[in-house]
């Protein structure tokens, strides 16, 4: 389906666009550190269709966006009991990839599947006889939920992520250390970073967002992607902990379930109404698109959009 630009959304770009300049581009991945600061692009699926604003052709990398992808993955591959044995339900108010909260846990578990001790936990959930089988079932879902069978990985910003991913390693070990996780570090750190790699653009991200309002089944050809249960599960999560945190003050000031990754990635869903997909690559000091989420909260207080 084609995404019609329109002049209304680009106004909201327009006035969000300015607050990219006080946030920054993520450095500790070294590729995600090269993206155009002021980059903001928008699209928006309803049952009218879709429409989009700023240049929507700037692709990016879906980063922690893919943690909703792959907990949907694991709760089909095993149920929701086998994989909440491994990770919690509860938000930490912690930076996405803080160790802090795994030292209080007894028995030690990733508080949720969000921050990144829990998304890694997920992803080593997930079933295939190797790597490769494995990043194809993500890459199959995201492609799916997106309604493009072209979308693939970007190797290079895996790459860049894999080789300076220590925080995420030190991560892994201790869970390895707690029985959370076991097997080869490196080859699940692979796939993690392959799986933050996928590449898509807002418009893609608009779709997958539409798939989870409209409780899993793709709207325009009714294909069932995701189980009502299991699409259910991981919006309540966006609301939770999608924004790390900073998701009790998204939700107060904006009101819409989302998921962000540090590419500047926004994934929101507003169940029964709408997917957006916003793309801003510079950050908060909370690892969130800074103009992607003051875009979001015009457009929610415009629309009415906020579900509480
Ligand atoms: O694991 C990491 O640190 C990144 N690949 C993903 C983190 C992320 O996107 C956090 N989001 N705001």
């Amino acid at each position: 389906m084609q995404c019609i630009p329109s002049d209304t959304l680009q106004e909201f770009v327009e006035k969000a666009r300015p607050f990219s300049r006080k946030g920054t581009v993520p450095h500790y991945i070294p590729a995600l550190a090269k993206a155009e600061q002021t980059d903001l692009s928008v699209a928006l699926y309803t049952k009218e269709g879709c429409v989009s604003a700023g240049d929507v052709s700037k692709r990016f990398t879906l980063q922690s966006v893919s943690k909703i992808i792959t907990l949907a993955l694991a709760i089909d591959d095993l149920g929701r009991t086998k994989v909440f044995e491994k990770v919690g339900m509860e938000p930490t108010g912690d930076p996405f990839n803080s160790i802090a909260k795994l030292e209080n846990q007894t028995p030690s578990k990733p508080l949720n599947p969000m921050i990144n001790a829990g998304a890694l936990t997920v992803t080593h959930l997930i079933q295939g006889m190797n790597n490769e089988e494995k990043l194809e079932r993500i890459l199959q879902l995201v492609r799916k939920m997106a309604n493009n069978d072209r979308i693939t990985v970007n190797e290079y910003v895996a790459k860049s992520e894999f080789e300076t991913a220590n925080l995420n390693r030190s991560l892994c070990y201790f869970l390895k250390e707690h029985k959370v996780i076991d097997g080869d570090i490196e080859e699940l750190l692979n796939l993690y970073t392959n799986q933050c790699a996928i590449e898509l653009n807002c418009i893609d991200l608009a779709h997958i967002g539409y798939v989870l309002a409209n409780d899993g089944i793709n709207p325009y050809n009714g294909e069932i992607i995701l189980s009502k249960d299991i699409t259910r599960i991981v919006t309540t999560f966006m609301v939770t902990c999608g924004m790390y945190n900073e998701s009790g003050e998204f939700a107060i000031k904006v009101g819409i379930p989302a998921k962000s990754g540090v590419s500047g990635a926004v994934l929101s869903s507003i169940p029964e109404k709408m997917g957006i997909g916003v793309y801003g690559p510079a950050l908060n000091e909370k690892g969130n698109s800074i103009a992607g989420v003051r875009l979001l909260q015009s457009l929610s207080n415009q629309l009415q959009l906020n579900i509480f």
